[in-house]
């Protein structure tokens, strides 16, 4: 086993903050250098030096994706932090289908991972528009850094004990099955959510129009507190006025650095104009 040094942790760790804001804690170094003993020995490296270097000198971008999605979790599930979704059924929805008259809801799932998330959403919407749904507009716009995870989003399928916290009923509803361990999301479903691969630290954020909520949540647990305030800002910049934010219950955001109003535990929201 190739065993990393703290100074080649440092080097490693400041490439992946300077490009994709995550923020690899000092007391990360075995984690790391375990999850990464199986590409260093793939590329046939002696060290991680030679790894950063690797990693550095690859303009395709592949090599830092991969080192990513190593050091990162992709971990979520269906109807994730359940409250949210409750929220949005009692009080968002209602809200905006009252309204928006042009029947446009914009949502934007940032950090999607494999989709659950997402579909999630498009099934509650689904299930609270019921036969008016065909007269509105709620398409989700889902990113995430890992093309991994999106290839897997947009496929749409999973094991049958990721969908166990959904709701009873919308399993057979929302699925098909495709054996006796997987199934399949629906097409009008996956229909409602558009993938996307984006880097929340870009600059430039290219969406046209602000959005009526946003769902962040479990993404900004990587990042320091500039770059998470930033990434607020950023936020609050892309929601309408009286738009909300939801981001995980284990995240928090201090009322002092942002505009956003604090609504219940891990939502917030712009104040309307
Ligand atoms: C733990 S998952 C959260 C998934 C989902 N939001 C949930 O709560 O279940 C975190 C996701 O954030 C993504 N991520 C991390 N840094 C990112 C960045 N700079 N830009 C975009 N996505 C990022 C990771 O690729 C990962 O898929």
């Amino acid at each position: 086993m190739i065993t990393m040094t703290h100074k080649e942790f440092s080097q490693l760790a400041s490439f992946v903050k300077d490009n994709f804001g995550v923020h690899l804690k000092p007391e990360k170094i075995m984690l790391i250098n375990n999850r990464l003993q199986e590409t260093i020995n793939t590329l046939q490296l002696t060290s991680f030096s030679e790894y950063s270097d690797y990693v550095m000198k690859d303009k395709s971008g592949n090599a830092l994706r991969i080192l990513l999605d190593k050091v990162t979790t992709h971990h979520t599930f269906f109807y994730r932090e359940s409250d949210h979704f409750a929220f949005v059924k009692n009080h968002v929805l209602p809200y905006y289908k009252n309204k928006l008259i042009q029947h446009d809801l914009r949502i934007w799932s940032a950090g999607c991972s494999s989709g659950e998330e997402p579909y999630t959403l498009a099934m509650l919407i689904d299930e609270f528009f019921g036969a008016e749904k065909a007269q509105w507009n709620t398409q989700i716009l889902a990113t995430d850094l890992s093309q991994v995870v999106l290839d897997v989003a947009v496929r749409g399928i999973y094991k049958v004990e990721a969908t166990s916290k959904l709701p009873p009923g919308w399993l057979y509803q929302y699925f098909r099955r495709i054996d006796h361990e997987h199934v399949e999301v629906i097409e009008r479903i996956k229909k409602e959510v558009i993938y996307r691969p984006f880097n929340l630290m870009e600059e430039y954020y290219p969406f046209k129009q602000k959005f009526h909520f946003i769902f962040c949540r479990n993404v900004m647990i990587y990042f320091d507190e500039p770059t998470k305030y930033s990434l607020i800002k950023q936020f609050y910049d892309h929601l309408e006025p009286g738009g909300f934010l939801m981001i995980g219950h284990a995240e928090t955001i201090d009322r002092m650095k942002t505009d956003f109003q604090y609504v219940v535990p891990a939502i917030y929201r712009k104040p309307l104009a």
